[in-house]
């Protein structure tokens, strides 16, 4: 079995890394438009793999789409972060450009493959891939709620000291500042954090969380990779081996929490197919006022995208 992971930089090729270390499939293809940055990273990838004791052989391409003939998944880590003086728009065009191509030729080798989207701003992203690869809206997911809700266990975590392995916890919306943490669908070992934390350090938990990635940015000039690539490799990991987990994931609606044709953050079923259920939970007047705010802003930038006449 083989998958594909589209883009070798940070976060590319730590998916890659994830996922030969896990044994998820004999083959990966590492591809990058940057001619021996993918083939540089699949050699050292695969000179761990004595170390590391994994056969996962990793194979790295320069735009080389007839090697990714077959995947069973395709991950989408492409596009240029926003930089200073870009605007969002900007960022959506440039990136929607390098998604819609690298989509069209990836589907094209691999009509069945399921996509996971990383490339941002994600919920666009998705939406992109999904316009551009005319394939059924179940095999296309954006990973952001996944790393989201990591950064929010961790920081509960940190706050409660205890180990994180034990926090449970689900978000919504967007892979923005308006994503919803829920703190009524939060656990610590089945404990309702509400009954461990104050609701004033919580709610500062909840900012954190939700300037998760700039926090990184702040610190290193460019955001994150661990953390991203681990949580787009358990995506992987819950398709290949058929899992069922349930994750946050960017997906379409169709009718789900009052919305259609939008693609945005909810708690999904993920197996072979991609997509097996889109799971709508109980929400109160605050919880569903903050998601309708996260879907408007995943709106308008869907509006942008849809603006600039790409498809
Ligand atoms: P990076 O700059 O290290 O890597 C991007 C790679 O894409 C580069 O190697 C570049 O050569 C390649 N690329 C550009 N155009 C291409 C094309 N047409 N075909 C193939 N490869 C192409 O960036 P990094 O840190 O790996 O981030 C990648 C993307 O993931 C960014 O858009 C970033 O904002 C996003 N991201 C999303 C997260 C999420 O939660 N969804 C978390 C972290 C990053
Ligand atoms: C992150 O959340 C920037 O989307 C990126 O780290």
């Amino acid at each position: 079995m083989k998958v594909t992971v589209v883009g070798a930089g940070n976060v590319g090729a730590t998916v890659a890394q994830c996922i030969a270390e896990k044994e998820l499939v004999n083959e990966i293809i590492l591809l990058d438009i940057k001619e021996g940055l993918s083939e540089g990273k699949a050699l050292d990838l695969w000179q761990t793999a004595p170390v590391n004791y994994y056969d996962s052989r990793i194979k790295g391409v320069t735009n080389d789409y007839k090697s990714t003939e077959n995947s069973e998944v395709i991950v989408i880590t492409s596009g240029v972060p926003r930089k200073p003086g870009m605007s969002r728009d900007d960022l959506i065009s440039i990136n929607a450009n390098i998604v819609k191509s690298v989509a069209e030729n990836a589907i094209k080798y691999s009509p069945n493959a399921k996509i996971i989207v990383v490339s941002n701003p994600l919920d666009v992203m998705t939406y992109v891939a999904y316009l551009a690869a005319k394939t059924s809206p179940e095999k296309v997911l954006g990973m952001a709620g996944i790393l989201d809700t990591a950064r929010y266990r961790a920081f509960l975590a940190d706050e409660l000291k205890c180990n994180p392995k034990d926090i449970q916890a689900l978000l919504l919306g967007g892979h923005g500042d308006t994503m919803v943490p829920l703190p009524r669908y939060t656990t610590v070992s089945g404990i309702p954090v509400t009954q461990l934390i104050e609701k004033e350090k919580l709610d500062a938990i909840i900012k954190r969380t939700q300037n998760g990635g700039g926090e990184i940015v702040s610190l290193l000039g460019t955001s994150a990779w661990y953390a991203p690539g681990a949580s787009a490799a358990q995506m992987v990991e819950a398709i290949i081996r058929n899992q069922n987990r349930i994750f946050p994931c960017c997906v379409k609606l169709d009718g789900q929490y009052g919305y259609k044709n939008v693609f945005v953050g909810v708690p999904v079923k993920v197996g072979k197919n991609g997509v097996e259920q889109i799971i709508e939970i109980e929400l109160n007047a605050e919880e569903k006022a903050s998601f309708d705010n996260s879907v408007s802003a995943v709106k308008t930038l869907m509006d942008v995208l849809d603006n600039m006449k790409l498809f």
